[in-house]
């Protein structure tokens, strides 16, 4: 099994990852998660153009090039003989002995590994628990630090929920590790992309898709109590896709059928796949 470290392909055991790296002390990293399907990266120059913007917002400075990531990711996907999964590339700011302050003077450290395909809820939906969005307020960056969402994720399980679905003081934000939208009279809804939330890869492809099939796509901010009646909701991201969602429970509780618009948009990104 080969990983990449320090932008090298190298087996895992020969991994040179530091004690002091500086995401290990403070979440102080930037990561991308692309899937694979096919032995070929999907959306690879959305997640770099992505990947870049975090680092920037971070104030990082990166020297190596999306061609260089490209480079590794298909040398990477060729060692490990991937054919569906997906691929974790991590950027932390580097390895200097533990300093809350940072100098500026550090050297970005770039590790990475596949992943299998994960497990898919796309053909009988999930249950999600409402819950409050307890994280900080630049959720536009892809940051390793994840506390909020972990936590938000853990209880959505306890609950016998497959994700969560996050409000900010009573406006919906997103979910744990994906985008949510929902769908009423054929028009689709969803948090307009914000510092409150990550604006999703497949999030831009489904809107993309949506108008283009003729829907209207309303990028607004929606109260949690608007989850009571929708007709439709699904949640997107790299690795679930489409995948819809059939009941609300917690701090709201409805069902809903999976519907039309939800099947149809499954397909057409389907189609955007092949
Ligand atoms: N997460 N919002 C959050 C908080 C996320 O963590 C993710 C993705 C998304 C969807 O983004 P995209 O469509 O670009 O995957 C939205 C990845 C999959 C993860 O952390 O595993």
């Amino acid at each position: 099994n080969y990983v990449i470290d320090h932008m090298k392909i190298v087996p895992e055991s020969e991994s040179r990852l530091s004690f002091n790296d500086r995401s290990y002390h403070f979440g102080d990293g930037v990561y991308e998660v692309v899937r694979i399907y096919d032995q070929t990266p999907f959306q690879l120059d959305e997640h770099w153009d992505r990947l870049f913007q975090s680092a920037k917002k971070l104030d990082m400075n990166v020297s190596f090039t999306a061609e260089e990531l490209t480079t590794l990711t298909y040398d990477l996907i060729k060692a490990n003989q991937v054919i569906d999964g997906a691929l974790y590339i991590q950027v932390s700011r580097g390895a200097t002995p533990r300093n809350h302050l940072y100098s500026r003077e550090e050297t970005p450290v770039v590790t990475g590994f596949t992943m299998n395909a994960p497990a898919s809820k796309q053909e009988e939906g999930i249950s999600a628990w409402v819950t409050d969005d307890m994280r900080w307020l630049r959720c536009d960056i892809k940051t390793v630090n994840l506390l909020g969402n972990v936590m938000a994720k853990r209880e959505a399980a306890d609950a016998d929920c497959q994700e969560a679905i996050l409000h900010r003081e009573g406006t919906v934000t997103e979910g744990s590790s994906s985008n949510l939208f929902l769908v009423n009279n054929g028009t689709l809804y969803t948090h307009p992309a914000t510092n409150l939330i990550l604006n999703g890869i497949t999030r831009q492809l489904v809107i993309q898709l949506a108008k283009h099939a003729g829907y209207s796509v309303m990028e607004e901010p929606f109260p949690k109590d608007v989850l009571d009646h929708a007709e439709e909701a699904f949640i997107t991201s790299t690795t679930s896709e489409v995948t819809p969602i059939t009941e609300f429970k917690g701090q709201i509780s409805a069902t809903m059928p999976i519907g039309p618009v939800t099947r149809h948009l499954q397909t057409l990104f389907k189609e955007a796949i092949q």
